[in-house]
């Protein structure tokens, strides 16, 4: 399984420009994860940083017990060895054809004989749909298929944690709507960590486990994808609807005074052309392609959401419960209708699991946090839970908590 990224007070800045600061979040282990944010909130940087490319100022990064902010170089060359990443730009070498661009890191970190390097290269280009492609230099291929180029050479190392900035950027919907899949279905095949950044709206919808955005040099949010996805706070619903009216403007964020105008403008009747209808809500998420097995990530997902289920807000909670099946309800005693009533007074205790392990009874929950007022508190959702027992409790300072065991799904 992939490896746990536990984030806590991150902060960058270039000169007196800070670009996020106090970023906390924990990328849970072979979970997908995306993050969103207009353009030049600093999702790019966020990434970098996150490999050692560019140096935070303060806070950590904690990547199997080391803190890539803070270790020796020689520690961080090892640890880069864990991460595949896709660049913004694909970032592919002009004059190498693609196999030898893929086959890079492969000749750069690893010792092995042309044949195996041949096997692992033939294996990636394959998977990303390039196979025959491995002569064509990157300027005789496509955007979309230099994009894949550049996913395969993110692959080789086999990466616990892959990151990909952009993955959608100038492709049209049918080849987005195929590299999100492909994202999936590599999730699945091996249970990599994976980071998204992106911009389009219906991949965000779609494919992560769980959603972050970026905005005000600040993390909004970051949480299973339910919290986002039913989310009332302005930013976030403007994100997802695309829409101009909202708290984000063209390059720098709106004063209240042009906030006022456009909804007395909007109010009066006129059309900015942005949709009427709003499209937040929990919609299906993307299945691992059939013949695939299940996605390992979904299920150990699933079990580590319904631990926090209490201590979501009450549209996630019911967008959480109303996306099961019956059966799933039946094995985490919760019920849609009415409203999160536990279907038997007590719940039954699943086996394999201590009491700390139990999904919490919904009727034992406490009050359900006000999303309406802005960011949610930390505790509950800008850090996730990872390991099995956890329950919704901050992660103490200083500790390093190992992936693995996250429930009876954990692989
Ligand atoms: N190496 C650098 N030196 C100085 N400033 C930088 C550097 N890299 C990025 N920045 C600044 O950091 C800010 C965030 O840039 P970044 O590329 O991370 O944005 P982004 O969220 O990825 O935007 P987009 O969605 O357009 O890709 C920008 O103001 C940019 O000018
Ligand atoms: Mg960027």
């Amino acid at each position: 399984m992939g490896a746990e990224v536990v984030i806590e007070g991150l902060t960058k800045s270039f000169g007196r420009q800070t670009i996020w600061r106090d970023v906390t979040l924990t990328l849970p282990p072979g979970e997908v994860s995306a993050m969103l944010g207009p353009s030049g909130t600093g999702k790019s940087v966020f990434l970098k940083s996150m490999i050692g490319l560019l140096k935070p100022d303060k806070g950590r990064c904690v990547i199997n017990g080391v803190d890539i902010v803070t270790c020796s170089e020689h520690k961080l060359y090892e640890i880069r060895k864990l991460f595949g990443v896709l660049f913004q730009d694909g970032a592919l070498f002009g004059s190498m054809n693609l196999y030898d661009n893929v086959a890079f890191p492969l000749r750069e970190h690893t010792k092995k004989s042309e044949s195996e390097i041949r096997r692992i290269v033939g294996e990636k280009l394959e998977m990303t749909g390039l196979a025959g492609a491995d002569k064509k230099l990157p300027g005789e291929i496509s955007g979309g298929m230099r994009k894949r180029a550049g996913l395969a050479r993110a692959l080789v190392l086999d990466p616990q944690i892959i990151l990909v900035d952009e993955p959608d950027s100038g492709l049209d919907p049918v080849r987005t709507a195929y590299i999100s899949q492909l994202l999936i279905d590599l999730n699945t095949q091996i249970d990599a960590t994976i980071l998204i950044v992106s911009h389009n709206i219906n991949l965000a919808r779609t494919v992560p486990d769980n959603l972050g955005m970026l905005f005000r040099k600040e993390l909004v949010m970051f949480g299973p994808r339910e919290v986002l996805l039913t989310s009332d706070e302005p930013v976030v619903e403007q994100f997802l609807n695309g829409r101009k009216r909202g708290p984000i403007g063209m390059s720098e964020e709106k004063d209240t005074a042009t906030m006022a105008r456009e909804e007395a403008e909007a109010a009066a009747g006129h059309s900015d052309g942005s949709p009427d209808e709003d499209i937040r809500g929990v919609v299906p998420q993307m299945q691992p392609s059939p013949g695939l097995p299940e996605r390992a990530g979904a299920r150990r997902r699933m079990d580590r959401v319904m631990r926090i289920l209490h201590t979501l807000p009450a549209n996630a909670q019911e967008g959480i419960i109303e996306s099961l099946t019956p059966e799933e309800q039946r094995h985490y005693n919760v019920h849609a209708n009415p409203r999160y009533a536990p279907q038997n007074p007590a719940p039954q205790n699943r086996p394999g699991l201590d009491d700390t392990q139990q999904i919490p009874r919904i009727s034992d929950r406490g009050p359900v946090p006000n999303q309406h007022q802005g960011q949610l508190p930390a505790d509950q959702v800008a850090r996730i839970p990872g390991g099995a027992g956890e329950g919704a409790q901050p992660r103490p300072g200083g500790g390093y908590f190992g992936g693995g065991g996250n429930g009876p799904g954990g692989a």
